[in-house]
């Protein structure tokens, strides 16, 4: 549940949906379904795997598989390197999350009749960026103070079945109304002329290795967290499996839901012709949508973003928990102070993004999950590929699974690992370049 909430975040219930409709619809549905069960799926079991091995934090796991003294230097690069990562994911993540945050607050604000508070929840400004990052990082930090099973553990447990009865019941309320069935049909219609498109080929792969956290450090540690009894090959098959569902399911609201909003008089079609999408899709359309529901229109609006804002949750946290993980172990740090202090550290570097939100805030965004993912992500499936030896690797996995040797997996996985995955990460990464 934690890995899968760690997976499942505002990726899925915003990114995905959005970039579907920038990119065509169900052509992009299809190519993203593919890479995620084809690329992003086997090296998030070399990150789960080098996690299990190393029963440490990253570069701590990496170094134990290192043999010669650069093969360790090596290990610190891509170790550390993840654990910034996911710093700075969490420096941008935490500004949307608190605009989740505050547009789940609004919808009560308005029913308690404070219309200008209310206002003033759902417009840009410094004062209220800066109020709901800090309070969704206090929210964080709190969650990853408490450890792994009173903390993350049990937080997961309960929000994420949570997360996934608001979403179904929020689809079976789109489905009932006028233009849903137009929604449907632009969402699992493919344009099969579309799927080879680079730009789209691009933005799936992307999106596919952003929703599953890799190449952040985090399902590495959560790799240490899983017990060595426990099946892996099937364990990561399940977290990715959950992880693109959800995703499907988000847009199976989104979509639909954009297309009801248009047979109520809202655009949703820009200038062009093309979709909307961006932040505009999200809190633009759907509002207007929400609204013209009346009263009912307050309370869903409020499930929905209470929805997003927990799936935030769920992914901040296994952020923290990368470099929280690396100071407690390397720098024998207590865990309260820890978290504190690179939660104020991560909270000063998202303040100075609001105070510069114009440029910083895509920048940062872009540097992290466009090029930071990646490299990193290809960088772990080359060490898993090249470094660690065959013999080990088995032994690790055979752990929980007795019988893997002669499955199908093993078959594929350690030369697909080897070869195919760093070779089409780097493609990705010149074509991004
Ligand atoms: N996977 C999360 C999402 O889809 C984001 C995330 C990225 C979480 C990197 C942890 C590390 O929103």
């Amino acid at each position: 549940m934690a890995a899968a909430g760690s997976a499942v975040g505002l990726g899925n219930i915003w990114g995905f949906p959005t970039q579907t409709a920038s990119n065509g619809g169900a052509a992009f549905v299809l190519v993203y379904l593919i890479l995620a069960f084809c690329l992003a799926y086997p090296a998030f079991m070399a990150e789960l795997l080098i996690g299990r091995y190393g029963q440490a934090n990253a570069v701590t796991s990496l170094q134990k598989m290192s043999r010669t003294l650069w093969q360790k230097r090596f290990a610190f690069v891509v170790g550390f390197g993840g654990i910034i990562c996911a710093a700075l994911i969490l420096s941008f993540y935490g500004i949307l999350a608190g605009w989740m945050m505050s547009y789940t607050i609004e919808p009560v604000a308005r029913f308690a009749g404070l219309n200008s508070s209310a206002d003033w929840l759902i417009s840009q400004s410094l004062v209220r960026n800066l109020l709901f990052t800090s309070l969704f990082m206090v929210l964080t930090v709190l969650i990853i103070r408490s450890g792994v099973e009173q903390g993350i553990e049990k937080w997961s447990k309960r929000l994420m079945p949570l997360l996934i009865g608001l979403l179904i019941l929020l689809i079976i309320y789109v489905m009932t109304l006028d233009g849903a069935a137009e929604g449907l049909n632009a969402y699992l219609n493919p344009d099969i002329s579309r799927v080879l498109e680079p730009e789209l080929l691009i933005s799936a792969l992307g999106q596919a290795f952003f929703s599953l956290s890799l190449g952040t450090s985090v399902m590495v540690i959560y790799g240490s967290y899983i017990g060595k009894n426990e099946n892996l090959v099937i364990l990561g098959a399940q977290v990715t499996l959950i992880d693109v569902s959800i995703a499907f399911l988000a847009g199976l609201l989104i979509i639909p839901s954009m297309y009801v909003a248009q047979a109520q008089g809202v655009a949703i079609f820009a200038e062009d012709g093309s979709l909307i999408s961006g932040s505009s899709l999200v809190f633009t359309v759907l509002p207007s949508l929400f609204e013209g529901m009346g009263a009912v229109g307050l309370f869903v609006g409020f499930v929905f973003f209470l929805l997003m804002s927990i799936a935030a949750l769920t992914s901040s946290i296994s952020m923290l928990e990368g470099p929280v993980s690396y100071v407690v172990e390397r720098h024998d740090m207590a865990r309260s102070k820890a978290t504190t202090l690179i939660g104020i550290g991560i909270f000063v570097l998202s303040s100075i993004i609001v105070f510069n939100i114009e440029f910083m805030l895509d920048l940062v965004a872009m540097i992290s999950t466009q090029y930071g993912q990646p490299i990193i992500a290809m960088l772990c499936c080359v060490f898993v590929g090249w470094i660690w030896q065959r013999n080990d690797l088995l032994n690790e996995i055979k752990q929980g699974n007795d019988t893997v040797e002669h499955s199908l997996f093993w078959k594929i996985w350690p030369w697909y690992t080897k070869f195919i995955c760093p070779a089409a990460i780097a493609l990705v990464f010149y074509h991004t370049i």
